[in-house]
């Protein structure tokens, strides 16, 4: 008992570590989307208004001033002694050497493809070479420099790092701009922001008017976001010959894109990394002495130990550990060994190994930071604690443990990238954040699980997947480099050879394992045509039927027309940049005055569930989540009581025990209440809240539980699935997939029957079997009020949902009056 109260401390620790994290990224300014927009910051339009009263003429005198005042400005700065060092630490990269030629390139061809090793300079450097020469000759106020970043935190941690570099302060020159986030001003000439936000600015603004130089990064990670910007990249291209396209990637593949913009020049810039020694899980055993046999036997179980025993007599891994004995390194195992060894690494992250290992690094090898690569965050903030907990090699505080992982709202610059104090060994737990967009320099050893977290979609079940997978070949070289950047280094890596021998070369993009519904709503509202002729110029087009389930999705929740046009809800959701389902939920609720709970729910289900699910006391915390619950058999309700519960916790001064008592994580509450806060914003920006009403004014059903249901039926709609009574207990039938299971952590698990005939949910995963994840017990009024597109079924006979899957009869007259009433909802929602 005593070791658990100690890892939920240290649970507590971690969160209060974010915490501190979080406290200190509140002094940015934070803006609804529309205001400090990318355009904003650009002379031409951000003068319009005073424009009328200046003549032309002296408008350019002005400008030519501030050409002036800007080059003076920053001749001054570089040539101050403040910074030296920074300076120094400049021309000693990779990029710095590339300079000119890249200036040139930049100014003799429209489109230039720059490859390089992580950490040569690219992000930091090039953008800022370009401003540097734009002040420089004499078009400082008039540029305008875009850079994207495929993730929040890179976008501000590089945005920080250069306005330092320049000596000003962040949102001056050098700023930012990311989701319900920015910080940046009129004086802004270089810009970082998300894809995502320079994807929804494309809306307003298909010409980019003003922008000078475009920047796309990572462009090697093949998101979605970024293969689809390329499309309407190379179409926007002829329209804007003074507009400059510059795409930046890691040494991986950098021909195929240049090849996509008819052959676009490219440039590497050569780097120079020290080797590193790769050892693989057969090694890592043999140094470790870890005791895999057991966590092997656990894993196993007894009905796959029994399946063994029938297949051969020995114990494979027996058989294994003999190989390693005779060459540790080469040794082609038997078949069987082979096998089990796959299996094994293959479940479940083994945590007690990667603890193992850095305690292998720790008593045995050289100074240097570690850096571990793990899938995510549950992980990440599990070995923090064991880690922090285990009294780690007697004295913690010889090490600095640092969480690192990409929806982290900042990450503390300092202890990130400096080195730590003498005597003290920087940790560092991240997710595949660190292989490529952060470099941290004085990495010496890498371990790598050689996995990461990737979405998978099966057009074929219309099921979308996130599981730790393997990673490519590529990832996997990407991570080791990591460990070779200031001296030689070592990676160790956690699985066997014969696995990297069987990685994929490169990871599949994006494009093709995800659901594709938040990308045609981008297509239709952009006008690009449509969806499937648009996508089918993409680098790799994605598989058509993923492309008519998202569609067919669209229309079944009414944000697209019978003829694939946008309805006035659709045009309302692409304003929203989340999941079309979740957005549709925030405006069912704010008209029908549930406005809080939709916005609570809404945010826990963009952002991440606070329960939090520790190891060892499981039951007690299934039993605090089912007591917020109560008898509604819903996951939706529960959270939302518990977020209720910490409000109040909150006023009183009792945050901490009752984070504690609920095993609810206070920095996601935090969190949710900061998206809360967003939400709003943004549904007043479009008009479904007036804000002068005071939100009371949107919440007289926030009470109503059955209102609630209702919601969320509207928001979740078409994840549907049918309770059917068997004997004494329900099973679960969904139309895609038939049989489903309620996810263990579900409120709803330990229940056999049910009040009400259906469930909705938030989410269907494929693990060890098909789970909803999620769920809430509705009614079948519900259903036939609010689910679907609201469009009155055409049958006479009875109503009809997905697609005829779900059939409710009823009397002629309450047909009527339903259909009426889905009329009157359609026109609510649909209003212009
Ligand atoms: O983009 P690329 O991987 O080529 O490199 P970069 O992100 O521009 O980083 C260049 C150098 O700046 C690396 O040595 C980083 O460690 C360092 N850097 C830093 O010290 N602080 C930051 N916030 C970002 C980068
Ligand atoms: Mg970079």
């Amino acid at each position: 008992h005593g070791s658990t109260q100690k890892e939920i401390r240290m649970s507590a620790d971690i969160e209060r570590r974010v915490g501190n994290l979080l406290n200190n990224s509140q002094t940015t300014v934070t803006a609804s989307v529309s205001v400090p927009s990318l355009t904003t910051n650009q002379e031409g339009k951000m003068s319009t208004s005073t424009a009328k009263s200046v003549s032309a003429q002296q408008t350019d005198s002005s400008k030519e001033k501030l050409n002036v005042e800007l080059k003076q400005k920053q001749e001054n700065m570089q040539a101050s002694d403040s910074l030296k060092a920074m300076n120094s630490f400049r021309e000693n990269l990779p990029a710095f050497k590339m300079k000119s030629t890249f200036l040139k390139a930049v100014q003799e061809n429209q489109v230039l493809v720059v490859s390089g090793e992580t950490g040569c300079g690219k992000t930091t450097q090039l953008p800022q070479f370009i401003l540097e020469e734009e002040i420089l000759c004499l078009r400082g106020a008039t540029c305008n420099i875009i850079c994207t970043q495929p993730r929040r935190i890179s976008a501000i941690s590089v945005a920080a790092r250069i306005s330092a570099e320049r000596g000003e302060s962040l949102g001056e020159t050098v700023g930012y701009q990311i989701r319900l986030e920015a910080k940046c001003s009129a004086q802004t000439r270089l810009l970082f922001c998300t894809t995502g936000v320079l994807l929804r600015q494309l809306v307003q603004d298909p010409e980019l008017t003003g922008v000078s130089h475009l920047l796309v990064d990572e462009i090697h990670e093949r998101g979605m976001n970024e293969d689809f910007l390329l499309i309407i990249l190379r179409d926007l291209l002829p329209r804007r010959p003074d507009l400059r396209l510059i795409l930046m990637s890691a040494t991986i593949n950098a021909d195929m894109f240049s090849k996509y913009f008819a052959n676009a020049p490219m440039i590497h810039i050569p780097g120079f990394t020290f080797p590193v020694t790769e050892f693989f899980l057969e090694d890592v055993l043999e140094k470790t002495r870890y005791n895999i046999k057991s966590e092997f036997d656990n894993y196993e179980g007894n009905s796959s130990r029994r399946r063994k025993q029938q297949v051969s007599k020995k114990d494979p891994l027996t058989e294994l550990f003999e190989d390693i004995d005779i060459d540790a390194h080469y040794k082609n195992y038997s078949t069987a060994a082979r096998k089990s060894l796959e299996a094994w690494s293959g479940s479940k992250m083994d945590l007690g190994l990667v603890e193992a290992a850095i305690e292998y690094i720790c008593r045995n090898e050289g100074d240097g930071a570690i850096l571990v690569f793990l899938t995510g965050w549950e992980e990440i903030s599990k070995l923090f604690d064991t880690i922090k907990a285990n009294n780690f090699l007697g004295d913690p505080s010889k090490f600095l443990v640092l969480p690192l992982h990409g929806s982290m709202p900042t990450i503390n610059q300092c202890e990130i990238f400096d080195r730590p104090p003498l005597n003290k060994r920087k940790i560092v737990l991240a997710t595949n954040i660190a292989e490529s967009s952060i470099t941290i320099d004085d990495v010496v050893h890498v371990i790598d699980c050689g996995k990461a977290k990737e979405t998978s979609y099966d057009a074929l079940n219309k099921l979308a997947c996130l599981l730790p997978s393997w990673i490519s070949k590529a990832s996997a070289h990407q991570r080791c480099g990591r460990a070779g950047r200031v001296q030689p280094g070592v990676c160790y890596r956690l699985y066997p050879k014969v696995i990297h021998d069987e990685m994929l070369e490169y990871q599949l993009p994006e494009i093709l394992r995800t659901p594709l519904q938040e990308l045609c709503l981008q297509i239709k509202s952009l006008q690009l045509g449509t969806v499937g002729s648009f996508l089918a110029k993409a680098l790799q087009p994605p598989d058509p039927l993923a492309v008519q389930n998202a569609i067919e999705l669209l229309k079944t929740i009414g944000a697209l027309d019978d003829k694939e046009e946008l309805t006035p809800l659709g045009r309302h959701l692409c304003t929203i940049p989340l999941d079309p389902n979740i957005g549709k939920m925030l405006l069912m609720g704010s008209i029908f005055q549930c406005l809080n709970p939709a916005l609570t729910i809404a945010a826990a289900l963009a952002y991440r569930d606070p329960f939090v699910l520790p190891l060892n006391r499981k039951e007690e915390a299934d039993a605090a989540k089912r007591s917020f619950a109560g008898d509604s058999c819903s996951d939706h309700i529960a959270l939302l009581k518990a977020f209720e519960g910490w409000k109040d916790a909150k006023r009183s001064g009792r945050e901490r025990e009752f984070c504690w008592d609920n095993f609810l994580s206070p920095v996601t509450l935090q969190l949710i209440d900061e998206m809360r806060i967003q939400f709003l914003n943004l549904l007043s920006d479009i008009g479904f809240v007036d804000k002068s009403r005071g939100i009371h004014a949107y919440n007289q059903y926030a009470r109503d539980l059955e209102m609630v249901c209702a919601i969320l039926c509207a928001g979740l709609y078409p994840n549907v699935v049918q309770c059917k009574r068997r004997g004494k207990r329900t099973a679960f039938y969904t139309k895609e997939v038939g049989k489903v299971d309620i996810h263990p952590a579900s409120v709803n698990a330990g229940i056999h029957l049910f009040p009400l005939p259906y469930m909705v949910y938030s989410e269907k995963v494929k693990t060890t079997s098909i789970y909803i994840r999620d769920s809430t017990n509705i009614s079948d009024y519900a259903l036939l009020l609010f689910g679907g597109s609201l469009i009155p079924s055409k049958s006479g006979e009875g109503i009809e949902m997905l697609g005829g899957y779900l059939h409710f009869s009823a009397s002629k007259s309450v047909i009527e009056l339903i259909k009426k009433l889905r009329g009157e909802l359609y026109k609510l929602l649909n209003r212009k």
